[in-house]
């Protein structure tokens, strides 16, 4: 095979690998109020995901500028395809959040900081810096991801089972792990440097999962089932799983600090397969992702 038609058949196969879908959910704004209990700590991520996925798509479109390698430049832009896709519609879900009632719209005030925190890294930090926190925030969601799938968390989730609620996360979750090696690759094609992405990254998971923990907190305190009980929530097991789950996903996290660590060598979920071809076939589309 030619150099030329190798690289295009590794570019069909980066289009095939990370599709971006275009999904259509109908989520119910009741059902959004009656899982809180169970989700709660989900609909904190999800509140984080209007703010930073659209700092992640500014960092790469960026970071693409001085990428000359077509196939990470190819995956770049299905990254790009696929995470601008996500915060669409967590948007949507976010608004049915903070509708719930008027105490919830208090989460406003957390969401206006993040927002702030992440427009001052784009204009103020390296670029370096905004990928190895990519990076960092990636390496954590692709554990999380894979052990979703691996302990089957959304078949527990008895709320939302059969529910448009519940499909919007497992797309989300799947493409997370579809594109999970990305900016790996394009840190490692740019930097290679990885005492500085260990720094970094572990500030930006540091970071991230600060806001979860304000997010989750706000409205495990301010959830109309929270203020009718006289006391805070407390998270569901059908979500966060017992304790050996939970040992096992700080175990996969505290792998990617390893100076050998690559995503594209962990084991992926039997299941994941099968949910990538069946979300395929449930997408209203699949775009494709062209070089401009
Ligand atoms: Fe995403
Ligand atoms: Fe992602």
């Amino acid at each position: 095979m030619s150099v030329q038609s190798n690289i295009e058949s590794e570019l069909k196969a980066t289009k095939d690998r990370m599709p971006v879908r275009i999904m259509d959910f109908e989520i119910d704004p009741k059902l959004v109020r009656d899982a809180l209990p169970e989700l709660f700590p989900g609909y904190g991520i999800s509140m984080t995901l209007p703010y930073l996925e659209p700092y992640l798509v500014r960092t790469m479109r960026e970071a693409l500028k001085h990428c000359t390698d077509p196939v990470v430049a190819q995956e770049v832009r299905q990254f790009i395809g696929q995470e601008a896709q996500h915060y669409r519609q967590h948007a949507v879900l976010n608004d049915m959040i903070r509708s719930i009632s008027p105490e919830l719209e208090g989460l406003r005030e957390i969401e206006d900081q993040l927002e702030a925190d992440y427009q001052r890294f784009t204009q103020t930090k390296s670029l370096k810096f905004n990928l190895a926190y990519a990076e960092g925030f990636e390496a954590a969601t692709f554990a999380g991801g894979r052990a979703n799938f691996r302990n089957h968390v959304f078949d527990r989730l008895e709320t939302i089972q059969n529910t448009d609620l519940l499909r919007l996360f497992i797309w989300h979750a799947l493409e997370e792990v579809e594109h999970s090696t990305v900016t790996f690759n394009i840190y490692d094609h740019l930097y290679g440097d990885y005492l500085y992405r260990l720094v970094a990254g572990t500030y930006g998971q540091y970071h991230f999962f600060k806001y979860v923990f304000l997010f989750s907190k706000f409205i495990a305190q301010n959830a109309p089932q929270a203020i009718e009980q006289g006391r805070a929530l407390w998270p569901s097991k059908n979500l966060l799983g017992d304790w050996k789950e939970q040992l096992s996903l700080l175990g996969a996290i505290s792998k990617v600090y390893l100076p050998g660590y690559n995503p594209a060598k962990m084991e992926i979920p039997e299941n994941v397969a099968q949910y990538s071809k069946s979300y395929a076939e449930q997408a209203r589309d699949i775009r494709v992702m062209v070089a401009r």
